[in-house]
């Protein structure tokens, strides 16, 4: 108000009320326009790989380093990793809007750059249901809803398809790994994307007594014994069985049921997720009960 008497000292304020008017009505326009031509920065690979799947990849700007797929999506600059972004590095390449997942973080540089920037934060999504609910968000905010809506509904058939599957006959433990490069091997317990890939499937966390991801304990993981190991590895060749003595000693070590796949590919909750509990589900079944070393 104080601005727009500023801009109309003469009227006194009384122009102010329809300026005020016009404002609001353009501020509202503003709120409910879909970013359709904005210039984003995304943090999080799940929606980078739904913003290609729209069509709407030419307003990316930047990635963080969990957007790896598609391949193309490793072409675009770099903003670091979504759990520890950087201020400055994202605010020099002066956005329109950042689009960021549940995870991004640390909260502090979140506050920071909303300061300066639109943050949108994209819901989180750990279940089937809520990646075609997330698709659907991401569609709308891109003005891309007939491609949202193809793409959701392809999504809902493939999840009908797999339930319909479940549960399987013979359920194994399933020890859960998450292979990153500086931290080393994760177990996933409960609370975490791995357990909710596991939920999805109806197959038992042989971990679920541990909250969250902590550092493996192999003679731990030993006691455990689980029946298949998956090993989400967030850099290729992160993982190697033959370092790790104590989990070829488990059942699953010794018949040889360890699945190794990229972290994003089994842990994002994007759009290749049905393909992602494909290959779970595929490992947990084995053949004839048994499976020989599953190829990357
Ligand atoms: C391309 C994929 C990924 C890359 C490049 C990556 C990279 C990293 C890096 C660099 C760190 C250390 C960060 C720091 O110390 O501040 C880290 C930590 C971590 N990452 Fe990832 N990561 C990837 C995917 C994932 C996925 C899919 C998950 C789980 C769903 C995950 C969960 C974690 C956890 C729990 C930590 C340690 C806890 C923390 O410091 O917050 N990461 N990752």
């Amino acid at each position: 108000m104080s601005l727009l008497r500023k801009r109309h000292p003469s009227t006194g304020g009384k122009r102010a009320v329809p300026a005020l008017r016009l404002s609001l009505s353009l501020m509202l326009l503003m709120l409910c326009t879909p970013l359709a031509a904005e210039r984003l920065v995304v943090a999080g690979g799940a929606i980078t790989e739904v913003i290609y799947a729209l069509g709407a990849e030419d307003q990316l700007i930047a990635v963080d380093s969990t957007s790896t797929w598609p391949p193309e999506a490793r072409n675009l600059p770099r903003v670091g990793y979504v759990r520890a972004l950087p201020v400055e590095g994202i605010l020099a390449l002066k956005p329109d809007r950042l689009l960021v997942a549940p995870e991004a973080g640390p909260e502090r540089a979140l506050r920071q750059l909303e300061r300066v920037v639109p943050v949108t934060r994209i819901t989180s999504a750990w279940e089937p249901d809520a990646v075609v609910e997330r698709v659907r968000q991401i569609a709308e905010l891109l003005d891309r809803r007939e491609q949202g809506e193809r793409l959701a509904s392809q999504l809902e058939q493939e999840f009908a398809e797999i339930e319909r599957r479940l549960p399987l006959d013979r359920q194994p433990r399933v020890l859960f790994l998450l292979a990153t490069g500086g931290h080393g091997l994760l177990v996933g317990g409960r609370d975490t994307q791995a357990q909710a890939l596991l939920d999805a499937l109806q197959l038992p966390n042989a971990a679920e007594q541990i909250e969250g991801f902590k550092p493996l304990n192999a003679e731990a993981a030993l006691a455990l014994r689980p029946e298949l190991i998956v090993v989400a590895e967030t850099a290729e060749g992160a993982f190697r069985l033959e370092d790790w003595p104590a989990l070829q000693q488990t059942p699953a070590g010794r018949s040889g049921r360890v699945l190794v796949r990229d972290s994003m590919f089994l842990l994002s909750f994007g759009p290749r997720l049905p393909q992602a509990m494909e290959a779970v589900l595929a490992a947990a079944r084995g053949r004839d009960g048994r499976t020989a070393w599953l190829p990357r």
